[in-house]
């Protein structure tokens, strides 16, 4: 079923992988993390990746990121070949890993800062982002005032701030409680549905996966190879009662059915 708000893969590519390898190296001798990774991802689509612990799912976040140069193959971005990182990405890690010693609004602004990109500008998109996580009455509060889950949002606000367009999120809400994880979610969708980016995210939650998602990837064991690639099919926008959905429930048992098939 093609829906009208969901992007299809006939679209523009942003991100396309080719024959992918990663093989870190070590003392131990070399560990495969990807090999003959190939997949496409259509601008503006939600992509989560489902995968066993240790199969490779940061490695390709890194790769994406242009954190880590792959062993062998094709990763492109927009067309283009990733050789480093990129001011069209932007990247939200498992941590909010703010800084400290810097208010709310300067952490939103380091990506300005260090990509040496109009700080006017980059000011009002940080007050129109704060403004989106709903955290507005913030900016002047330093990190350690701030609860977990309003520091993941300042996390996401930053990973936004240089209008990437391509977001790669590692498990953002891994450290969260359950109700916030609920709400970021929600938010997150929002966020999506409003600034229409591409989003790569990486969840350890079926649940979370479909919900948020346009695509789920599910990979399996190091060296990771996707093993079912699901086209969600829930209307949008998703609610509550998606949650409650015999559809969502459907869809979250397909995945969990082939997720359990990778642990073994
Ligand atoms: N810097 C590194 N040097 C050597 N091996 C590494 C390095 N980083 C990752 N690995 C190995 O590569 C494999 C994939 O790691 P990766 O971090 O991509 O897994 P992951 O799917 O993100 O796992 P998790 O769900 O636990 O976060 C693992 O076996 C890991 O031990
Ligand atoms: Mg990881």
């Amino acid at each position: 079923m093609i829906q009208e708000g969901i992007p299809t893969m006939s679209g523009e590519l942003i991100f396309r992988a080719e024959n992918l390898g990663v093989t870190y190296q070590s003392s131990r001798g070399p560990t495969p993390a990807l090999e003959n990774f190939s997949t496409e991802m259509a601008k503006g689509e939600f992509v989560s990746i489902l995968g066993p612990s240790g199969c490779g799912k940061s490695t390709l976040l890194k790769v994406a990121a242009g954190l880590l140069t792959p062993s062998s193959g094709v990763v492109e971005l927009a067309g283009e070949p990733i050789t480093g990182p990129r001011r069209d990405v932007g990247i939200v890690f498992q941590q909010p890993t703010l800084l400290k010693w810097q208010t709310v609004l300067d952490n939103v602004l380091l990506p300005i800062r260090t990509l040496g990109m109009d700080l006017e500008v980059g000011r009002a998109r940080a007050h129109d982002l704060l403004r989106l996580v709903e955290l507005e009455n913030f900016e002047r509060h330093y990190p350690h005032e701030l609860s977990g889950g309003m520091q993941q949002r300042v996390g996401i606000a930053r990973g936004l701030v240089h209008d990437p367009s391509l977001l790669l999120m590692d498990e953002p809400f891994a450290a969260l409680d359950a109700m916030t994880r609920e709400n970021m979610m929600i938010e997150l969708q929002r966020i999506w549905m409003e600034t229409r980016k591409s989003v790569i995210f990486i969840t350890h939650s079926i649940p979370e996966a479909v919900f948020l998602s346009s695509r789920v990837l599910v990979l399996s064991h190091r060296p990771a190879r996707i093993l079912k690639d699901v086209t969600i099919d829930l209307p949008l926008p998703r609610t509550q009662e998606t949650l409650g959905s015999a559809r969502f429930a459907e869809l979250c048992s397909e995945l969990r059915a082939m997720f359990s098939q990778t642990k073994k």
